[in-house]
């Protein structure tokens, strides 16, 4: 079955077509999932319809991410304090239609938000893998905004509380790193992690192929996009990043599965590093975008899947 899926980016949804893979055939997950935070419509993955959340908000006018983000959720409506729940159950729905087609032993990096990640990590769980580390993605810089007290208390026309409250922001500290949870398929009972890495060939990391700077790794990854990456989806990841954790878990020719690909940046990796690939994206203009991009990069064996038509051509 996976011959239909082999080496594609399949346009549709992945809860649909992940089940039609072939069990134990994938060597790695590799997937810059949906955060749940409302980032853009394929981010809303909660019956919340409270409008303070989902209407739109005139200060992100003009804004390529979260449009909708309406009001900051202050936790005091029940369908406020449910969307983490059902994020959960989301990321349940497709995660254990992945694990019977992941090899024994083998490992996923999931990329998530900050706020979320805790949820995948319970998903994750629930659907028997286990989870080795999170990982963390070290951005060169990050957007910020954190409104000064100061300047609010201004507007009211309260001088000497604006005063009291120089230097002091509301929000956040500037967000510069990312959580990508690392999971593993449990492997056979009896058998050692070695027995298994001989018997599957997965479960084990290539430190002489990613040392950084001429020393080990550590769980924190800094990379950042090349100035001449172009870059056409809001949530989309450095090349580079995604090349460094399929060198660093997989051998050539080895399959990885990205079930939201978006702007094909997993499959490009894997095409450029000789690892076969099956990916999904739900939305045709980044789908189009993904085969341009894979288009791009002169390879032989990749292979568009739309509407679950083989288009046929080989570039
Ligand atoms: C976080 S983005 C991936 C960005 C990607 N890492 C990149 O570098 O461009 C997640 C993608 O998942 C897609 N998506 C959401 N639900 C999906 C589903 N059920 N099946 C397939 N794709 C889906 C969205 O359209 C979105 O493009």
């Amino acid at each position: 079955m996976n011959k239909e899926y082999l080496n594609r980016i399949t346009l549709g949804d992945c809860v649909q077509h992940i089940p039609n893979l072939d069990d134990n055939s994938i060597d790695l997950f590799l997937s810059d999932i949906p955060y749940g935070i409302c980032l853009d419509d394929w981010d809303v993955l909660h019956n919340n319809t409270n409008s303070a959340l989902l209407g739109a908000s005139p200060a992100q006018q003009g804004k390529t991410g979260f449009k909708k983000r309406g009001k900051p959720i202050n936790g005091w409506v029940q369908s406020d304090r449910n969307i983490g729940l059902e994020y959960q159950d989301w990321c349940k729905e497709w995660a254990k239609s992945v694990y019977p087609k992941m090899k024994e032993g083998s490992l996923l990096f999931v990329f998530g938000a900050r706020r979320t990640i805790h949820r995948v990590v319970n998903a994750f769980e629930e659907c028997n893998f286990l989870i080795k580390d999170i990982l963390s993605w070290k951005k060169p810089s990050a957007h910020h905004r954190a409104q000064r007290v100061s300047i609010v208390l201004e507007r009211r026309g309260l001088t000497k509380e604006a005063e009291e409250w120089e230097g002091w922001r509301l929000g956040n500290l500037a967000p510069i790193w990312e959580p990508i949870a690392w999971f593993m398929k449990p492997y056979k009972i009896g058998g050692t992690i070695t027995d298994n890495i001989l018997e599957n060939k997965v479960g084990a990391m290539n430190i002489k192929e990613c040392l950084i700077n001429g020393i080990s790794p550590t769980n924190i990854l800094e990379f950042g996009f090349e100035s001449n990456e172009e870059r056409v989806h809001e949530a989309q990841k450095p090349l580079s990043l995604m090349e460094y954790l399929i060198k660093l878990t997989t051998k050539e020719k080895q399959t990885v599965l990205d079930p939201f690909m978006g702007s094909g940046t997993t499959a490009l990796a894997s095409k450029l590093l000789d690892r076969n690939f099956i990916g999904f994206e739900l939305n045709e203009d980044y789908y189009n975008y993904s085969l341009k991009r894979l288009n791009g990069s002169n390879n032989t064996h990749c292979q568009a899947n739309k509407k679950e038509e083989i288009q046929g051509f080989l570039f």
